[in-house]
């Protein structure tokens, strides 16, 4: 068995290595994906994978990380040129947003697919947070029931495909493994194609499986189980967006922070100035500042974050990613330790 891995490993690792050079020698164009920066690296790592161009397109920070039209043009545009131009097929949109948390509006998500159905590209929906929506006045639209309610030509011709899994939301057990994928508007035949690669795969866990049933189909109104549930999930959502809240207020009252609010999902990524001092102490280490400042933390008081260059940022920008995950006392009293080696960290660097 693990022969047989080894050897479609060899030759995945064959096809990267041809379409590498044929793509040098300029007999084709790679295919390029647009994702947001920041992003989840599943996707940079999956389109490394596959031999495929990663087009990046930035999410506007001074604007709670919306989606801007003309940064997703810019970014088709760049993607045309340069050592690794390709053509751009499909855009990724993270929705609610992994790492950076926020809920995209209606108007957002309809100039999205407006996006998409001019450069004829097909919409990759990753909206396995549409549970974890916390703050007032956000609000979570699937891009299929808004491309429907747009009518045609959008809700005939844009091919979405749609992400949901049961780690994330009310059940958020990442042990849970198993999600589904909706297909909208593609053609029957690359449908068929797809469904006949994934059933070559092995299947999740029995327990995987029943999560899925569960979360696919949750108790309705006058089932046994509906009140119970109801108290459940409304308990560990409430819990989540007071944690929510919790995290972003403490980030922002840290001298040198700017934090969004954590709309939904289930972090936050924060912004924060390096002084000089101390990013010339990360080049000396070998470091990217803001890993430096990360393992800084974890070795002076054991919080563990992960360095915003992980998911990409603007250049010149230091961020990192934190969960709401730890329970409302234990999180209070992560915030109190990381304020204190915040300010350390400043006046050490001053
Ligand atoms: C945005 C996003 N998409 C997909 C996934 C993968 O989900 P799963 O837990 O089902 O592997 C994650 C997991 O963290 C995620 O954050």
């Amino acid at each position: 068995m693990s022969e047989k891995v080894g050897e479609m490993g060899k030759d995945l690792r064959v096809v990267n290595w041809l379409s590498q050079r044929v793509k040098f020698l300029g007999l084709l164009v790679v295919p390029g994906v647009l994702i947001p920066i920041p992003q989840y690296p599943l996707y940079s790592a999956s389109l490394a994978e596959y031999g495929l161009g990663q087009v990046g397109y930035y999410l506007d920070e001074d604007n709670q990380w919306a989606l801007d039209e003309k940064e997703l043009t810019r970014a088709i545009e760049a993607s045309k040129t340069g050592p690794n131009a390709c053509k751009v097929r499909a855009l990724v949109v993270i929705n609610p947003g992994n790492p950076t948390g926020q809920v995209l509006t209606r108007p957002n998500i309809e100039t999205i697919i407006k996006f998409c159905h001019k450069h004829r590209l097909v919409l990759f929906a990753d909206e396995v947070y549409q549970d974890n929506v916390y703050a007032e006045g956000s609000q979570f639209f699937s891009f299929k029931k808004v491309m429907m309610e747009m009518g045609a030509p959008y809700s005939k011709e844009v091919e979405v495909a749609s992400f949901m899994s049961v780690s994330k939301g009310y059940m958020g057990e990442c042990g849970l493994r198993g999600g589904w994928m909706e297909l909208v508007n593609f053609d029957p035949q690359v449908q068929a194609n797809l469904y006949k690669a994934i059933s070559a795969m092995l299947c999740p866990t029995v327990l995987g499986q029943t999560t899925v049933d569960l979360v696919a189909k949750p108790p309705k109104e006058g089932d046994p189980s509906y009140e119970l549930w109801l108290k459940e999930k409304t308990a560990v959502l409430a819990s989540l967006n007071k944690r929510a809240k919790m995290i972003a207020d403490t980030f922002n009252t840290m001298k040198g922070f700017r934090c969004n609010i954590v709309q939904g999902a289930m972090y936050a990524f924060p912004r924060f100035d390096m002084p000089p001092k101390a990013i010339e102490a990360a080049k000396a280490a070998g470091k990217a500042p803001d890993v430096f400042y990360a393992f800084k933390l974890l070795e002076e008081t054991g919080i563990c974050v992960v360095a915003g260059s992980g998911f990409g940022q603007r250049p010149g920008t230091y961020h990192f990613r934190t969960t709401i995950l730890p329970q409302p006392a234990l999180l209070q009293e992560m915030l109190d330790i990381f304020k204190g080696f915040h300010e350390k960290f400043t006046k050490e660097y001053a």
